[in-house]
């Protein structure tokens, strides 16, 4: 399927392209190009940033879309929810959230951020449990190129307590322990490494080897409790909790979003999985290995597709099964990137604005009101992976906003 071109541009000041269109049966949809929010980081609270998560957006996005089409108590959705972006933005504008991701993770590091808990209790309970007793690593899945033998000792035995006690302060001090899985500083408890990414064996050795360094020993508990303290210091917990508590999160396939009820929703504010950008699987290898997640049975569900007809009906069902479970006139702001495809730039907000038009895809379904482009000048992933702009990555955000017909 081939993009329709904008039809027409208008050009403002020094050539700054700021508005165009794209032209569907339903008549010109405004293509608005801007900084709708800041490209500053870490603005929001600090509960965002508790975790990385790979592709995760900016909260300023879902609250951008949040304060204009929603009201107070509203429900506020998102099929692919990874690290629960829009839900926790949602709790903190006093919305509902509804968040499905087909990885189980995303529902392990998010129920605690709209679950938050007070140091004090977390510091109480880390005190009480034991990380040292002694461990046969010899009968353990080799992280010797991540972890000294006295970080792993502690990270196990933290694993196993966590098997079994469940409550909303474990789960917190095991979302933050996720976070503190791998990265590249002292905070965390691996050599150093990428935060974003989970990297395959064969690279932590190399990057061992080209520092001349073996992992040093990183305490597991005083690092949770100073990376907790820091995600929980800008407050309003209750508020968040209020929310939390009736935020429903789910698991599995965004096209069956089967515990999620019907005509309820009213806005959705998520980003799919762009072709074949990311792998999301082996992405989060040591996250999943330390929830003990079944990354095979995963595997068939998750869609990470090279091909843009294949993705294309993807999206199209997950925009079907969207319009059932939405409210009449509510809001789908769907973020999708500029991205490389056969050696030309393909602009995927233009495939979705499509999808609404064709009767094998969407038609009837959504009216297109518009499409933002937020401007910024580096790719999301240039700061830690050294990308250049316009060459690798996706180097924009795109977001169509559609209003269920
Ligand atoms: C671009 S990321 C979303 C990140 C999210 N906006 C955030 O801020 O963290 C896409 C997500 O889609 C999920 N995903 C992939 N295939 C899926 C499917 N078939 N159903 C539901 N989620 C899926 C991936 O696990 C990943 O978390």
């Amino acid at each position: 399927m081939n993009p329709q071109p904008l039809s027409q541009m208008t050009y403002d000041g020094a050539n700054a392209l700021r508005v165009g269109q794209i032209e569907t049966i339903h008549g010109p949809v405004p293509k608005i190009f801007d900084e709708f929010w800041t490209a500053k980081q870490r603005q929001m609270h600090s509960l965002h940033y508790a975790l990385s998560y790979r592709a995760s957006f900016k909260p300023e996005l879902p609250d951008f879309f949040i304060r204009k089409f929603s009201q107070p108590n509203d429900l506020v959705g998102d099929p692919f929810s990874g690290r629960g972006t829009t839900v926790l933005q949602a709790a903190l504008l006093g919305r509902r959230g509804v968040g499905n991701d087909v990885n189980p993770l995303s529902e392990r590091i998010t129920n605690p951020k709209i679950h938050p808990v007070n140091v004090e209790s977390l510091e109480k309970r880390l005190e009480k449990i034991a990380l040292d007793q002694p461990r046969d690593l010899s009968r353990e899945e080799d992280m010797s190129m991540f972890y000294h033998p006295d970080t792993y000792k502690e990270i196990l035995n933290l694993r196993d307590y966590l098997d079994t006690h469940h409550d909303p302060i474990d789960r917190f001090i095991e979302m933050i322990a996720i976070s503190r899985l791998h990265g590249h500083s002292p905070g965390f408890f691996s050599a150093y490494s990428f935060p974003q990414i989970s990297i395959p064996k064969s690279n932590q050795i190399k990057i061992n080897h080209t520092r001349g360094v073996e992992p040093d020993y990183r305490e597991v508990k005083s690092r949770i409790l100073k990376k907790a303290k820091n995600s929980l210091k800008d407050g309003r917990l209750d508020e968040i909790l209020s929310c939390g508590k009736k935020s429903i999160l789910t698991t599995g396939d965004s096209r069956q979003l089967t515990d999620w009820p019907d005509e309820s929703v009213n806005l959705v504010v998520t980003s799919p999985p762009f072709l074949n950008q990311v792998d999301y699987i082996l992405d989060t290898w040591i996250e999943t290995w330390f929830c003990r997640i079944d990354s095979a049975e995963m595997g068939k569900k998750i869609v990470q597709t090279p091909d843009l007809e294949e993705w294309t009906q993807f999206i199209s069902d997950t925009l079907n099964e969207l319009h059932r479970k939405l409210v009449p006139g509510g809001h789908v702001a769907m973020e999708v990137g500029d991205i490389r495809y056969q050696g030309e730039i393909l602009n995927l907000d233009e495939t979705v604005v499509n999808l609404t038009t064709m009767k094998r895809y969407n038609l009837g379904q959504f009216k297109v009101r518009e499409v933002y482009v937020q401007s910024q000048e580096f790719t999301k992933l240039s700061n830690c992976f050294r990308v250049k702009n316009n060459v690798l990555g996706t180097n924009s955000n795109r977001i169509v906003l559609m209003e269920k017909i």
